[in-house]
């Protein structure tokens, strides 16, 4: 505010995360931070969080939102929201005044996940007044996996990974309601606290890597590739049909399908890079140094096991890890040593 007011700066607030969660009775920042909301020249929201229902608002002064509805492709070529999610964000918003205590409990509820959670060691980053806590957990694949084991006994936490922060800036974030008991959020931070150190002490099977990617990356043969770059065309697999009798085929050529041979499963290697990466395929060696230099982080390296595994129907054995494969070469030794593909 001081900052808008020295330059005489206009100042839109986005709180989306903060309507119906901040301040004493949930009315967001302007509350939280004691200010005049008619400071604030936008403020936008969405009536997708705590409000339950879907869509947004924008408010300002009358000569902006008038100027708004006559300009934005929102209200000039689509329709209005729906009368049902209307009508569910309104009954939310009606709670939220008639019941400030479930703002009361949610607060208090953010506030012992994020004490139990700071007794615990654990590291929760830049986490402060809000039911948006986050445990950094060190790399995206420790989020994927712990995610995976909180969620088999039932507690559902999701890993936000790269690229959308930095790998190591990867998180699980909780997302605490009003409803949630005293015991479930100290359940909650126990088990994750034991099982963020089993993850964190071994390296990653890649067995339990393919479980954890399986469905999650669409394989090349699953998309339309009518759109999609060369690289990704090469990297075409076979189809379960093709690998119902074992016998593995190459990529689709024009003149069809052929077994799969060791020009084929280096093409296939060297173009996931090219498709990954952008580089071009002459600057990808099979003996450099995927994560070093290439810039293949260990996400991404994890799926291209899923894609080989899933397509060549095997599971490593438990105890080899993405750290015994550092290049292509070690990769493609591993798949042709067990499809039988001379090298
Ligand atoms: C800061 C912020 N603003 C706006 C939105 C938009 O929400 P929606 O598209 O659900 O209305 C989100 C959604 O995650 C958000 O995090």
């Amino acid at each position: 505010m001081e900052i808008k007011r020295r330059h005489d700066a206009f100042l839109l607030v986005d709180d989306a995360h903060a309507i119906g969660t901040m301040g004493t009775t949930g009315r967001g920042s302007p509350e939280f931070f004691d200010l005049d909301p008619n400071e604030i020249d936008l403020w936008v929201g969405t009536l997708s969080k705590a409000l339950g229902s879907g869509g947004g608002f924008v408010a300002g002064s009358r000569e902006l939102v008038e100027y708004l509805k006559f300009s934005t492709p929102g209200f000039i070529y689509t329709v209005a929201l729906s009368p049902g999610s209307a009508g569910a964000a309104l009954a939310a918003l009606r709670l939220l005044q008639q019941q400030p205590q479930r703002v009361a409990k949610l607060q208090r509820n953010a506030r012992l996940l994020l004490e139990l959670a700071r007794q615990r060691g654990l590291d929760t980053g830049p986490a402060g007044d809000t039911p948006v806590v986050p445990i950094m957990v060190g790399n995206s694949h420790t989020a994927l996996l712990l995610s995976r084991r909180l969620l088999s006994r039932g507690i559902d936490i999701q890993p936000i990974v790269y690229p959308a922060v930095e790998n190591d800036a990867a998180r699980l974030r909780f997302m605490i309601t009003a409803r949630h008991s005293e015991e479930q959020i100290r359940r909650t931070i126990d088990a994750l606290a034991e099982d963020l150190k089993e993850v964190q002490s071994e390296s990653v099977p890649i067995a339990q890597w393919q479980s954890v990617l399986s469905g999650k990356s669409p394989m090349p043969l699953d998309r339309d590739r009518s759109g999609e770059s060369d690289a990704a065309a090469n990297r075409q697999m076979p189809s379960d049909d093709q690998l119902s009798d074992a016998s593995l085929r190459a990529p689709s050529t024009s003149t069809g399908q052929h077994d799969w041979t060791k020009t084929d499963l280096q093409d296939y290697l060297i173009n996931f890079i090219v498709e990954q990466t952008g580089y071009p395929p002459e600057f990808v060696e099979m003996d450099a140094d995927m994560e070093a230099d290439l810039g293949i982080d260990s996400i991404k390296k994890a799926q291209l096991f899923g894609e080989l595994g899933q397509h060549f129907e095997i599971t490593p054995d438990e105890n080899l890890t993405l750290d015994d494969f550092p290049s292509l070469q070690e990769v493609f030794d591993y798949i042709a040593a067990q499809v039988g593909i001379e090298a």
